[in-house]
């Protein structure tokens, strides 16, 4: 049987099931928009942001929510309790809502209640639905407490979610790289899906955060995903009509030898004349065929995938290349700072992998065109559970940057481990690398970084980006329970100060509500309890003190503490009998420390004054070094693994307490798989507590102050 064949035709509805629109549903209903549906709609180039699709879905999801729960869609001025208004007029900005881009990026929306009926008004389509969803999301309270008048816009004009999804199932990365929730929800059986009807539901579910933008396929760009960008041009159409639906555009992953592999060019060279042909003429047959296109996603020099090094040529040269190409169009090159050497002697300790994004980039600010994205990863090595901020994202003033994050748990557990993600995103969101009193990583981001040049602040920075985690698993996720994870990404990209714990009650209120939009209070309970601190807990079973890594090589799940000790990937602990971490200091070490301003660059070279949670991110030093918090190194690793097992059996036995309440408040299908889930997690949970504890017994000779078990 094709996997075509298999895909559920009724996938979990996530944060939308019918009952989370049943405060909307049951009350009368109006929208006003324009006549969207004439003789333009579907002419290329007459309805460049889909605004017309848009139009119709919401009339759709206002008939779709009434007819469920009882109410009704009237006319506007029948006094609705709740009115969705396109008003093109506030497109200049005014009444305080930011204006839209002219690529339609950007845009806010008013909502106004007064005496219980509520007004919600923007300048496009999508931001309209934005509005809708923002109403959904507060339930009954939209239509509650004192009148108000507020503008809501994201943070961020760019808000993407990567996909890492190959046409072809690859010999080792499977279809989806790093996925684990299935295969691709766009692609089966070596082409684009038939039936796109799950990729329309996961922008709904995308709008429903604020999510914009989708790359469809891996930053790793085979032989088969390149030609996405040639023959299969109209396949792609179809699925950036699926996703257009909602409001969401499509992005593209290019090889940077497309020309020739492609194109049948003897080069790539950035600065030939034919190249530069090639890719406008590419980008040219992209945008008649998909006139909202978004852009290029380009992973070049890393990982073994082609770039302008092969020339003499540097990033930005190879950016502007295909910025040249799209800037006609208004589309943005989202190009990856992803670039380090993975040929490394382990025994060479100067090169540092932690030091290569910034050696790489930070010359080249100022040099990358105006709609160029230099996409950084929110740490300098590779998503791990814990590292130091990547000290790009305070090096390149002059760039438009975006934070990169991902939200496949690729290093955080698989999707098989709970462990949800908020809490470490907005650590990193709210870093201040210029010390308390100066911008955090979201101010940067949002192009208002200290010295951000004024192309930078114009354009709204580069934003943020993410890779997905979701498949074609009925749950989406794989883990139910991570479906938080992709709800948190877009509130965050939405509003990256909202709390991690007020998005998770988000997430609770709307997954779990009932038919009549309320959610049981204990369910509400253990969610918390089970989420709310799980990345720490995951944290404390895991590599510590910020050394990263300890994983499987290859498949990167389950411990193994001298995995990567001795390959070429540049990620070590160098643990010895005496101690353990790696010296990034100035004084002593790879001196990637001076990569910081002022105060970090002094305070992570100093071990009196570097957090204890990225000690050994920084430092060499005995296992008998006392920590901040009072105990040795060797003695934290016991402690934490021992407790972090403690932790998952208190989340097992959390989710348990809820039995009686299946399936009348938990469906059976979600609560099997969490138990499923859940019981892998303790198993590795305990597995990684004794090869750790283990291996520090072992390297140190330093018994466990408790006398606790270790083999
Ligand atoms: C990680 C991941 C790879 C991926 C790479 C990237 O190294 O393991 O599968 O290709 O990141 O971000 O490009």
């Amino acid at each position: 049987m094709s996997s075509e064949n298999v895909v559920d035709a009724a996938p979990h509805p996530a944060w939308l099931p019918d009952g989370a629109l049943a405060a909307v549903g049951r009350r009368r209903v109006a929208v006003v928009l324009p006549d969207l549906s004439g003789p333009a709609r579907g002419i290329p180039g007459a309805d460049p942001d889909g605004s017309a699709d848009v139009a119709s879905t919401l009339r759709a999801e206002l008939e779709r929510a009434t007819t469920a729960h009882g109410g009704d869609v009237v006319a506007p001025d029948a006094s609705p309790d709740l009115l969705l208004a396109l008003s093109p007029e506030l497109s200049g900005g005014e009444r305080g809502i930011p204006r839209a881009r002219p690529d339609n990026s950007g845009g806010g929306f008013r909502f106004v209640r007064d005496g219980g009926r509520v007004t919600v008004t923007a300048a496009t389509a999508t931001a309209l639905l934005h509005g809708w969803f923002h109403v959904v999301r507060l339930g009954e309270a939209a239509f509650r407490g004192p009148d108000a008048d507020e503008r809501h816009a994201p943070a961020f004009a760019l808000r993407v979610l990567d996909h890492w999804d190959n046409v072809d199932v690859h010999p080792v990365m499977g279809q989806v790289e790093r996925g684990y929730s299935g295969g691709s929800i766009f692609y089966a059986d070596g082409r684009v899906r038939d039936d796109l009807s799950r990729v329309t539901a996961y922008a709904r579910l995308l709008a429903a955060t604020g999510i914009d933008r989708v790359c469809i396929n891996n930053v790793n760009v085979h032989a088969r995903e390149a030609r996405l960008l040639t023959d299969d041009l109209p396949e792609v159409a179809r699925v950036a009509a699926a996703l257009r639906t909602y409001g969401v555009r499509t992005h593209l992953a290019v090889s940077f030898a497309a020309p020739m592999t492609l194109g049948g060019l003897p080069t790539s060279d950035p600065l030939d004349d034919d190249v530069r042909a090639w890719w406008r003429a590419a980008a040219d047959r992209v945008w008649a065929t998909i006139p909202d296109f978004g852009g290029f996603v380009v992973k070049a020099d890393s990982e073994g995938q082609p770039g302008p090094f092969a020339y003499g040529r540097d990033h930005a040269d190879g950016a502007n290349l295909l910025a040249d190409a799209v800037a006609p169009h208004g589309g943005v090159v989202h190009w990856r700072a992803f670039v380090y050497d993975h040929t490394q002697d382990w025994r060479d300790r100067s090169t540092d992998r932690a030091r290569a994004a910034y050696d790489h980039f930070a010359p080249l600010d100022g040099r990358f065109a105006d709609n160029v994205v230099v996409q950084v990863k929110h740490g300098p090595i590779d998503f791990q559970t814990r590292e130091a901020v990547s000290p790009v994202l305070a090096g390149m003033p002059a760039t438009r940057l975006a934070l990169e994050l991902q939200v496949t748990q690729e290093y955080t557990g698989q999707q098989r481990h709970a462990c949800y993600l908020a809490p470490w995103w907005s650590e990193n969101l709210g870093f201040r690398p210029w010390g308390e009193d100066g911008a955090a990583v979201r101010d940067v981001v949002a192009g208002r970084g200290p010295g951000a040049a004024a192309a930078v602040a114009a354009t709204g920075g580069g934003g943020i980006a993410a890779v997905s985690n979701v498949g074609d698993d009925r749950f989406w996720t794989g883990h139910p329970l991570a479906q938080a994870n992709l709800y948190a990404f877009g509130r965050l990209a939405w509003d990256p100060t909202l709390a991690p714990s007020t998005i998770l009650d988000e997430w609770i209120g709307l997954t779990f509500a009932g038919p009549d939009g309320a959610v049981e209070p204990r369910v509400r309970d253990v969610l918390h309890a089970v989420l709310d601190d799980s990345w720490r807990t995951y944290e404390s079973y895991t590599a510590p003190l910020g050394v990263g890594f300890m994983v499987r090589p290859g498949h990167h799940y389950g411990p193994d503490v001298d995995g990567y000790e001795y390959t070429p990937w540049g990620t070590y602990h160098f643990a010895d009998r005496d101690g353990i971490g790696v010296d990034r200091t100035r004084a002593t070490g790879t001196g990637f420390t001076g990569q910081y301003p002022a105060p970090w660059r002094d305070v992570y070279e100093d071990l009196a004054t570097c957090p204890d949670e990225l000690l050994l991110f920084f430092h060499h030093v005995p296992y008998t070094h006392v920590l901040r918090s009072g105990v040795t190194v060797v003695q934290h690793v016991y402690d934490t693994h021992f407790d972090g097992v403690e932790r998952v059996r208190e989340a097992v036995a959390a989710w348990e307490s809820l039995a009686d309440l299946v399936p009348a408040a938990v469906p059976a299908d979600v609560d099997a798989r969490v138990r499923e889930r859940l019981a892998e997690q303790l198993r590795s949970a305990v597995e990684w507590r004794d090869q750790l504890n283990t291996y520090f017994l072992r390297k140190s000779g330093v018994p466990d102050a408790h006398g606790r078990t270790i083999y």
